[in-house]
């Protein structure tokens, strides 16, 4: 807050969007934690099996990564996660997601979470769609 009021009071007129943007990129970096990779889009068919991926780095205590599909948490996901040491207690966590027999169902947007300190962060999201669904 008193970092606002000293900018204010130095003269420059940074536009809002900026000192925000700014902001949320310094307290991401606070976290130690990005997404390096993120589940890229996928057109398969019906019955096949598919995976998706996602990675991030860590520092500090290696998170563990969970899937979303609209938004919702994939409570029985069957994924398997990966983490590899890196240097300075950092973590290269990768997850994989598999779906065995894509059905109609498991179409819409997939995307990895993790928690960290409470705070849930997001990767880009992943469209999985069916050759020919519009077919339906
Ligand atoms: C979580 O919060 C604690 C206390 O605020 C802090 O020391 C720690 O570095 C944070 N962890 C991460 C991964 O940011
Ligand atoms: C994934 O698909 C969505 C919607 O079809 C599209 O908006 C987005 O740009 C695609 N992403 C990539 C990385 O191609």
């Amino acid at each position: 807050m008193l970092w606002f009021r000293e900018m204010g009071r130095s003269g420059g007129h940074v536009p809002c969007c900026l000192l925000i943007c700014w902001w949320a990129g310094m307290s991401a970096a606070q976290e130690g934690l990005h997404f390096l990779e993120s589940p890229s889009n996928l057109t398969s068919s019906l019955g096949k099996d598919v995976k998706l991926r996602c990675s991030v780095q860590a520092h500090g205590e290696p998170p563990e990564i969970s899937w979303l599909r609209d938004g919702a948490a994939l409570e029985l996901a069957d994924s398997n996660q990966v983490q590899v040491p890196e240097e300075e207690e950092a973590w290269l966590v990768i997850s994989e997601l598999s779906i065995p027999s894509v059905q109609l169902m498991d179409t819409g947007s997939y995307q990895c979470a993790v928690l960290v300190n409470g705070t849930e962060i997001l990767s880009g999201e992943a469209y999985l769609e069916l050759e020919g669904e519009s077919c339906f």
